[in-house]
């Protein structure tokens, strides 16, 4: 199997932090020079040395823009013209009762969740339609197919990325560059972290006994019933976006303990 990448530029977005950091790592390790994305430049310095310290002679580069704006896309597109692997991480999570969820929550949801793809897409995967070779790996979430009831306008962004990936592997057709989407369950990301040791504080109970309370919670029909790492959700994006996985596009593929309940 052909994991390396050198020679590719891979720019992830929302990737000071969380799934975005680990894919940006597992990108650097096979040898891809990495541009991490996010809004506040002095996170992304710190992502950008934590990550030179994790891959020795890794190249890094960091790019601060609100990718929610076009503003923000175009100044990415400007500031780094040359990608070969796009992955469209970036993704906002918001618990919120339908019924108080107005329009602008909707709105400001599916700008950063569905359109930094989209206009990063249009910006990014004609020039890898040209070379003949790219990889595009979208971010979605289980969330995209059992829709959670607690943030509804998340889960319909997240199944608009999964759309949208079908979509624009059918567009990209014979040309060399795959399109494909990842599904992740809850995943031990920063965030994640602080909620479930507050859990477990509150619970008294181990972190890992109560991350597995927690998934048991909300996905009852996980069969791993843990948190996963963000690295076992890593591994597969970087596998999607290598040489090796050129026969898969189009597809959603999970990363999420068995959540859900389909047989392919
Ligand atoms: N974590 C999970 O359990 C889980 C489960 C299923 C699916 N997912 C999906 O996986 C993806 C990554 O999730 P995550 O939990 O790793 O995310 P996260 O930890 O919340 O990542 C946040 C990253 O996004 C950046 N960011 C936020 N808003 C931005 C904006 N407007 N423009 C540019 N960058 C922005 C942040 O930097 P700044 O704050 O500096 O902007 C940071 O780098 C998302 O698509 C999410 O829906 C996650």
């Amino acid at each position: 199997m052909i994991l390396d990448l050198t020679g590719k530029t891979a720019v992830i977005t929302g990737s000071s932090l969380g799934i975005g950091w680990g894919c940006a790592h597992g990108l650097a390790a096979a040898g891809a020079t990495v541009i991490l994305t996010g809004r506040r430049q002095d996170t992304l310095s710190i992502a950008r040395e934590r990550l030179l310290i994790a891959v020795q002679g890794a190249t890094v580069r960091a790019v601060a823009s609100d990718l929610s704006t076009v503003e923000g896309c175009e100044h990415l597109l400007t500031v780094e013209p040359r990608c070969d692997i796009l992955v469209n991480n970036l993704g906002v999570y918001e618990p919120k009762p339908f019924f108080e969820t107005p329009d602008a929550d909707w709105e400001a949801l599916y700008q950063v969740n569905v359109m930094s793809g989209v206009r990063l897409s249009r910006g990014y995967v004609p020039m890898m339609m040209n070379r003949g070779w790219g990889r595009v790996v979208f971010l979605s979430s289980v969330d995209g197919i059992a829709i959670p009831v607690d943030s509804l306008h998340y889960g319909v962004t997240k199944a608009g990325v999964l759309a949208l990936s079908r979509g624009l592997a059918k567009v990209t057709g014979r040309t060399g560059v795959t399109v494909n989407a990842v599904l992740p369950g809850v995943t031990g990301v920063e965030w994640v972290k602080d909620m479930i040791a507050g859990m477990a504080l509150q619970n008294g109970q181990a972190v890992d006994e109560a991350g597995a309370a927690a998934v048991a919670a909300r996905y009852p029909t996980s069969i791993t019933q843990r948190v996963q790492s963000v690295e076992e959700v890593a591994n597969l994006v970087v596998y999607l976006c290598s040489p090796s996985s050129s026969a898969t596009t189009g597809a959603a593929l999970r990363a999420d303990g068995g959540i859900i309940e389909t047989l392919c």
